[in-house]
């Protein structure tokens, strides 16, 4: 069924307008349409030819099938969890980060990876796939605005800052979410540190405190913060630097202090959940379990139930007894999956807005047809790709991950 763009009779801009403001954004949004019926494809990457503009969900389905088999076993497919429906059900794998760098790195006689994610996860998985295999991305936009939050070159100068103040010998380990650029794992690999997913943090943290007395987190730091709570560190000894602001806008008896250093970033889907709307969900279903990422605040993460990366949500939902409600605080494609999936349970979104994850949501079909039919061309387009040197230390840095489990 070819969805029409609700509501209808607005204008481009409009719609862009309304689509942009999660007070506004409609439930809609989430409907399959022809890429050219996008409100935020202005924003998307541009150069797709024409002709795909305009294809039905339908037609696009067709074609991403018939290339898929075209390509076999020379192509693996791997999905992120927030992808939409109409793309997840091509992925050969589907998980989260920490899951879908692992399939990428055990991968075996494969040409191309297509990476229904973001540009973050693509880079790890051709940092872990041999030279000769070829990572694509099937939306070169497909950013994340937290990972955009650590610009190297700030992170470079933070390093430098703090060690004027705490000396050159002091012993920092640095540990960078998986949600950032290569350059920054490669920093990270070449300086001692590793890289870590919201599946792992706690381990990592805890190899750092092994080899050094202070963590310097980038870029969230809700995962910095909602992770050392829980390995027992207080508040008061994880400082915040804010890379807008000199010295990072906090003191050199608090660096001292600190035993993590969190980066003021942050994921602007997750920030929306709040302590009021697990207030809520409490009062108006009692008995339900509150569920969230660690991406959220750390007064949310507080007052749910648990919390876990987005294959650990999935789990406990899919393992949950019959008859169990479940609230969930993160984003709305693996929301809405999770209730399809478990219909002897009631699964719902926290947040009763239903915008995506923007960047995610940048991974429309038409994107995924045209990669796939360029590759059966004999065209490889969308590569992303590391630069050797960047290669080399970032793959220490994940490879340190990938050890931990
Ligand atoms: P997961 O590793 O839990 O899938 O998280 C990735 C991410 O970007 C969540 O916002
Ligand atoms: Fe980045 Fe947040 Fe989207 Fe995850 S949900 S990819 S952290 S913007």
């Amino acid at each position: 069924m070819a969805a029409t763009l609700a509501p209808a009779g607005k204008s481009y801009a409009e719609l862009l307008v309304l689509y942009s403001d999660p007070d506004t954004c409609p439930a809609e949004a989430l409907a399959p349409v022809p890429l050219a019926q996008e409100p935020a494809f202005v924003s998307w990457q541009q150069d797709i030819p024409r002709v795909y503009l305009e294809m039905s969900p339908e037609e696009l389905d067709h074609r991403i099938a018939a290339a898929r088999a075209r390509l076999g076993s020379k192509l693996v497919i791997l999905g992120h969890h927030y992808q939409r429906d109409e793309v997840i059900k091509y992925a050969d794998f589907t998980g989260d980060s920490f899951k879908l760098a692992r399939h990428a790195a055990e991968q075996e006689g494969i040409e191309y990876v297509l990476f229904c994610g973001v540009h973050f996860m693509a880079e790890s998985a051709d940092i872990l796939t041999p030279e000769h295999v070829r990572v694509i991305l099937p939306n070169m936009a497909a950013g994340c605005s937290m990972a955009d939050m650590a610009d190297p070159d700030d992170v470079y100068a933070a390093w430098d800052e703090i060690h004027e103040v705490l000396g050159e010998d002091a012993r920092i380990i640095p540990v960078t979410y998986m949600n950032s650029a290569a350059s920054l794992k490669a920093f990270v690999g070449e300086r001692g540190g590793l890289v870590c997913t919201s599946s792992n943090a706690d381990r990592a943290l805890r190899w750092a405190f092994e080899r050094g007395e202070k963590v310097f987190f980038f870029p969230d730091q809700h995962l910095g913060r909602n992770t050392g709570y829980a390995m027992g560190i207080p508040l008061d000894e994880m400082v915040l630097w804010n890379w807008r602001l000199p010295m990072g806008g906090t003191t050199p008896e608090a660096l001292r202090k600190a035993k993590i250093i969190l980066w003021q970033g942050h994921c602007s889907t997750h920030q929306r959940f709040t302590v009021e709307q697990i207030e809520k969900a409490r009062r108006e279903h009692p008995g339900v379990h509150v569920i969230v990422h660690p991406e959220c605040r750390w007064e949310v993460v507080q007052a749910a139930d648990s919390y876990g990366s987005t294959e650990k949500i999935a789990k406990t939902i899919r393992e949950a007894p019959a008859g169990t409600t479940w609230a969930v605080g993160t984003e709305i494609n693996l929301v809405n999956r999770l209730a399809k999936q478990n219909p002897d349970k009631t699964v719902f979104c926290l947040d009763p807005v239903v915008c995506p994850c923007s960047t995610m949501y940048r991974i429309h079909p038409a994107y995924v047809a045209w990669t796939l039919e360029a590759i059966v061309q004999g065209q490889v387009v969308n590569e992303v790709r590391v630069d050797p040197e960047t290669r080399k230390w970032s793959l220490v840095a994940l490879e340190r991950m990938l050890e931990l489990g």
